[in-house]
Parts: C-alpha cells; structure tokens; sequence
C-alpha cells in the first residue's frame, strides 16, 4: 500500500495515460457528514474488454511488457486501501470509451492514508503529459474546487456572471479556482 492516496491516484492516471487517454478526470469526494471518501479517475482512453477487465481484476495481470512478471499492481494496492479502509473499489470499462475506477472508504478509518501531495501529483501529471487535458474535481460537503489543464475557466464553471444565487468564486481564468457553494458535494460520487 503507499503511504499517500495522492501516489495512488498517480498510478490510476497514468494507467489512463498509457491506455492514449486524452482527457483524465480526477475526483475527490470528502464527505464529512457522511465519513466518506471517495476517488474516482475517469478516462477516455482505449478501455478493456470484459475478459481483460476480469483478469486484470482476478488475477493483477499486467499488459505493460516491461515487466518480467505479467504482475500489476496499481489497482490491488488501492483495492486493498479500499477494502482495509471499510471502502471497497469498481472498475468499470468499455473498448473504444474509456475506463473508470472508484475507490471509497471511510474517511476516519484509523489506517486511512493521508492524500498526501496532491498538487506535486497534479503538476506532474500536466508536467508530463501536456497534450492531455488532466482535471481536478475536489469536493467537500460545503465547497468545489476545479482545475483542469487544457479548458479555459469559462467551461469548467459558468464564471462569475453565470454563477446562480449565494454562489461565490475566486474566478481566475486558467488557474484553480474554488466555487463555495451549500451541499455541493452531496451526492457526488456516490
Ligand atoms: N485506465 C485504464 N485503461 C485501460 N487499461 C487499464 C487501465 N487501468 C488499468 N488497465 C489495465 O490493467 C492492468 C493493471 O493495471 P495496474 O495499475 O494494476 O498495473 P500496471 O499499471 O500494469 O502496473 P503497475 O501499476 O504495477 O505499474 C494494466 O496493465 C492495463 O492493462
Ligand atoms: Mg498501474
């Protein structure tokens, strides 16, 4: 197991990376109320069918042919975070669309890693791979943050002027920017 959730999320992202995905979505969930973390990495690139799916799944099978052992271990180790953590984990994927892993576990699980460095995670991702849109979704039970690196502001939240009601935003076209918004994470990641 790592020691930080953010090295796991590392490894997801670049399992989408190297299934030639162009954009990868990464989401957190903290939800406090309901002590409840969740992470959730969605991707479009080429996707597995079922019968890889299972093996990989089953039997921590590997495509990379790097290795001399057809061993992977991205998805056990956040599997057995997970599952140590009362949370448990869900891969789906489709050929051809993409590909989406859901880690959740209890927030205040006494062996709940930390998420660590999520920034030095996400610049290094965008760092790496500048023809991939990375994009951060953090969310909480009373705020949102969205980052990603390719779409201008404007399309990842309506911007101040199209901000409905109490709605608030340090909006900073390009840059991370937090939107403050009542229960927003409610039902996010469920
Ligand atoms: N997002 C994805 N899209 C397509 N295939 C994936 C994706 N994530 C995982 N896989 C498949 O599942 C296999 C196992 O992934 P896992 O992260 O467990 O190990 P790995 O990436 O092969 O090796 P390691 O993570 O130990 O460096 C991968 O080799 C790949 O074939
Ligand atoms: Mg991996």
């Amino acid at each position: 197991m790592f020691e930080e959730l953010s090295l796991h999320i590392l490894d997801l992202a670049m399992n989408s990376i190297a299934a030639k995905a162009r954009t990868v979505q990464i989401m957190i969930a903290e939800h406090a109320r309901r002590d409840r973390l969740s992470i959730r990495i969605q991707d479009n690139g080429h996707g597995m069918d079922a019968d890889t799916l299972k093996r990989v799944l089953a039997d921590q099978t590997t495509t990379k042919r790097s290795r001399k052992k057809n061993i992977g271990l991205g998805l056990a180790l956040l599997r057995q975070t997970a599952e140590m953590c009362g949370g448990e984990l869900h891969v789906r994927s489709t050929p051809a669309v993409g590909t989406t892993v859901t880690a959740s576990m209890k927030l205040s699980h006494v062996d709940r890693p930390p998420l660590g460095d999520l920034n030095a995670t996400i610049l290094a991702l965008c760092a790496a791979n500048p023809v991939v849109d990375v994009q951060l979704h953090y969310l909480t039970d009373t705020d949102r943050f969205h980052f990603s690196s390719k779409q201008p502001a404007e399309k990842k939240v309506a911007g101040p002027e199209g901000l409905r009601g109490k709605e608030k935003t340090n909006y900073e076209p390009g840059r991370t920017q937090k939107v403050e918004r009542e229960g927003t994470a409610a039902g996010c990641l469920a």
